[in-house]
């Protein structure tokens, strides 16, 4: 089977949000992860960083409004395109400051909406700043099985790891990739539809420290962690921003190979976390 790891790898390029107070939200990114804002005429705004971006859009609420994925040409972008129709997805052209012409999304069952496109030569790479490279988005859902379904066998992620409650059987968490990275989205079953979190992959550990640094001169508290994730075994924290949307700063992602069958772990506070307590959604 074609998957976007072995035919079309996806990484997350962008996030966009929407706010019920955009200025705020566009200052924090702008003063807490160095990121540059430009500013559109319909109140939106398009805030780059050190290979991270996010577009924020006024809203009635706070909120992930879509999460964007980079394809690595234009070659690619038609064959996922072709491959999503012939499975009956429901494909709409759109237009992105980020993307190149052709970008398309398209609505998992529950309405979420995800965007693939080629990046346009934005060169976030060589933008200053401290390191941190968007690279995961966690959603919470109702029906967990349904979204795995889509999202494996419409979209074509890859399941690196599932946790699975050992009295009852039943599917928890569910780690996916679109590349070699173990995860670029995951799903938490939870008793509401929202958005979990979004992570920035550091370089190392001491970078970790510095991101920890500069939240606490600001006086925000890391609500979940420090601490390493049973799958992925990332080094990891959580903050929230100033939407309260939660915000995760990672070292030591996993690396997988194409072939690597799903792991699974027990539902526990060590998997979620080996160093000690750990946020159970619920
Ligand atoms: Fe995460």
């Amino acid at each position: 089977m074609n998957t976007l790891q072995t035919s079309t790898p996806a990484r997350l390029l962008y996030l966009h949000m929407g706010s019920k107070e955009p200025q705020r939200q566009i200052d924090f990114y702008q003063h807490m992860l160095d990121m540059h804002c430009e500013s559109y005429a319909d109140g939106s705004a398009v805030l780059k960083g050190p290979n991270r971006a996010v577009l924020i859009s006024p809203a009635d609420k706070h909120g992930l409004l879509a999460a964007a994925f980079a394809l690595d040409n234009q070659s690619h972008q038609a064959q996922l395109r072709q491959r999503l129709e012939q499975k009956g997805c429901r494909v709409e052209d759109i237009a992105s400051p980020l993307l190149e012409t052709g970008s398309f999304s398209i609505r998992d069952p529950q309405g979420r909406e995800t965007i693939f496109g080629v990046a346009q030569d934005l060169q976030l790479g060589e933008l200053p700043g401290m390191p941190g490279r968007l690279q995961h988005v966690v959603f919470q859902t109702t029906e967990l099985e349904a979204m795995v379904e889509f999202y494996v066998n419409t979209l074509g992620f890859t399941i690196s790891d599932n946790v699975v409650d050992q009295e009852t059987g039943k599917l928890m968490v569910c780690f996916l990739r679109s590349d070699d990275e173990h995860h670029t989205l995951a799903f938490f079953r939870g008793s509401k539809n929202e958005w979990d979190h979004h992570c920035y992959e550091t370089n190392e550990w001491n970078d970790i420290r510095d991101w920890g640094d500069r939240f606490a001169k600001e006086r925000i508290n890391i609500f979940f962690g420090p601490g390493r994730h049973g799958p992925g075994n990332n080094l990891f924290f959580m903050v929230v921003d100033a939407d309260k949307n939660r915000l995760e700063f990672s070292a030591e992602l996993e690396m997988t190979t194409a072939e690597q069958a799903p792991g699974e772990w027990p539902q526990s506070e060590h998997t979620l976390n080996s160093w000690g307590r750990a946020w159970m959604r619920s």
